[in-house]
């Protein structure tokens, strides 16, 4: 059981598209109590409502490029600073730059939000490729499902709530091989940026959801007792 007084500190999930960072969060999100921070997700929202920013942001997540620094960095900002992150807080998708990494540096510094524990998750290519064109997704409260690992009970509807499971466009093998490519340009570094902190701890991503999610909470419960 994770301890009665809660997270208390940003955890981000770092790892390729289809690592299983949203799978995994929304989980620790949920065991915690704390709020769970998809960047895709908010950008997915600003494209579905029509924003000026989902505008911008639209044919560049189709395209499997990375949105922006700026753009994305204004959300989170305006995100992170509401109350009910004061208690910790759970990243996925964030940050995926260098400029990302320190800016959130400087605002966890400033807002006094603890120090972060980055959990990396590590899956081969191929089986990355199989998780994403098999994931479907709830259209009404966002569950992540998968053909071949987690289908639902009732074909292309959420067990949750019955919403209409989807497919995002991106999920489409060509724009796959273009996240994967930004992803090691762009993110990777991140790894070794943590590793240099001293925050970060390789996952391996490969087992099963609930196996995963063992082994996570096991590095997050050592590190709350190393506190
Ligand atoms: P985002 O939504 O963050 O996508 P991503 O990083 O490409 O990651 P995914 O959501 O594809 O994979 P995941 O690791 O979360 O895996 P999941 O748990 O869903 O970003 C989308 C786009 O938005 C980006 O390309 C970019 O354009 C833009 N963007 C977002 N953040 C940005 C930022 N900070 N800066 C700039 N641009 C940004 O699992 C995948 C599938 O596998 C599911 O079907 C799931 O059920 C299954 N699965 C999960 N775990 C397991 C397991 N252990 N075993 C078997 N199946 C599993």
């Amino acid at each position: 059981m994770p301890p009665a007084d809660g997270l208390k500190r940003p955890v981000i999930f770092l790892g390729p598209p289809g690592a299983g960072k949203g799978t995994q969060a929304q989980e620790v999100a949920r065991i915690y109590g704390v709020p769970h921070l998809s960047t895709g997700d908010m950008l997915r929202e600003h494209v579905s409502r029509g924003t000026a920013l989902g505008l911008k942001a639209k044919p560049i997540m189709e395209r499997g490029d990375l949105v922006p620094d700026e753009i994305v960095l204004g959300m989170v900002e305006e995100r992170i600073a509401r109350p009910d992150c004061r208690n910790g807080f759970v990243f996925d998708g964030f940050p995926r730059t260098l400029p990302q990494a320190e800016k959130l540096d400087e605002i966890i510094t400033a807002l006094h939000l603890g120090r972060p524990a980055v959990l990396h998750v590590i899956v081969d290519a191929n089986r990355l490729i199989r998780r994403l064109t098999g994931r479907r997704t709830c259209s009404v409260g966002g569950e992540i499902y998968n053909l071949h690992h987690r289908p639902p009970k009732v074909p292309g509807r959420c067990d949750n709530d019955g919403g209409e499971l989807i497919q995002r466009p991106d999920d489409r093998e060509d724009v796959i091989q273009e996240r994967l490519a930004a992803y090691e340009q762009l993110t990777k570094p991140l790894v070794a940026y943590y590793r240099r902190e001293g925050v970060l701890e390789d996952v391996d991503g490969s087992a099963d959801a609930q196996t995963v999610t063992r082994r996570v909470m096991g590095i997050l419960m050592r590190a709350e007792a190393a506190r």
